[in-house]
């Protein structure tokens, strides 16, 4: 069986001011004597430079948590792949479920955007999960198959992707499906991204998101097929992202 790197990735969503740097800093320093675990955090587009610069030589890379799928043009508002690998990023998270709902992003948005990710030669970290609505219908397992199928394009590697599930229902709510769900989910995209991608899929990681914390992330990382967690509230204190790291 191949062994999967661990990587728990932080998601900071719209938070952090330039200030940030400090608590930033403290997962540097904190960090040091991780060896076991990738650490990663995006920041908003404006902290990206800043702390991919500190970063240089330490335990945690930095992301950022979407790109356009254009490497340049007439796209207002928008920032590009290349211009977040100019900027010192080594990863971005795509399709996450507030894009999808807030910007409207469909799977084929999302494909190109992680397309776009490996264009810059970055990581893509893409996101799939069901709503509760189609939890209780269900739908959970048909909806992360289809997210899945559509979302994740070929040519992905084990090297240039990660799959993050997370279910809508579970983000900032302080919920989270039972561990038996959480097996369920894993081991169903872990099975279709073998069938689809070989030796490639056998090696993708598989991330848990949806309120992950300290006090429940060890019995999470310990799920055959998941390998490491996507955070949100839970990665902006250094104290709370390191313990998470050390589950
Ligand atoms: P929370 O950890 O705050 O539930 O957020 C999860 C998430 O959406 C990470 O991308």
């Amino acid at each position: 069986m191949t062994q999967r790197r661990r990587l728990v990735a932080g998601n900071w969503k719209m938070n952090g001011l330039r200030a940030a740097r400090a608590e930033f800093d403290a997962m540097l320093s904190g960090a040091a004597d991780i060896a076991d675990c990738e650490l990663m955090i995006a920041p908003s587009f404006l902290l990206v430079a800043d702390f991919a610069a500190a970063a240089k030589g330490g335990k945690v890379a930095v992301g950022a948590q979407d790109c356009h799928a254009k490497a340049s043009g007439a796209h207002t508002g928008d920032v590009s792949a290349e211009m977040l690998a100019d900027a010192g990023a080594s990863a971005i998270i795509v399709g996450h479920s507030e894009r999808r709902t807030d910007h409207g992003e469909t799977d084929e948005t999302v494909k190109a955007k992680a397309e776009a990710a490996w264009r810059a030669g970055l990581t893509a970290i893409i996101c799939v999960g069901e709503t509760e609505g189609e939890r209780d219908a269900g739908q959970a397992l048909s909806v992360v198959e289809r997210q899945i199928a559509g979302s994740v394009p070929e040519g992905a590697t084990a090297a240039n992707t990660v799959i993050a599930y997370e279910p809508v229902w579970a983000i900032g709510t302080g919920r989270t499906p039972t561990i038996a769900d959480i097996k369920e989910i894993h081991d169903a995209m872990h099975a279709q991204l073998v069938a689809r991608f070989g030796g490639e899929g056998e090696g993708m990681r598989l991330l848990y998101g949806g309120s992950v914390k300290p006090g429940n992330a060890a019995e999470i990382f310990a799920v055959e097929n998941v390998d490491g967690g996507l955070v949100g509230g839970a990665s902006l204190k250094a104290e709370d992202f390191l313990a998470i790291a050390r589950a």
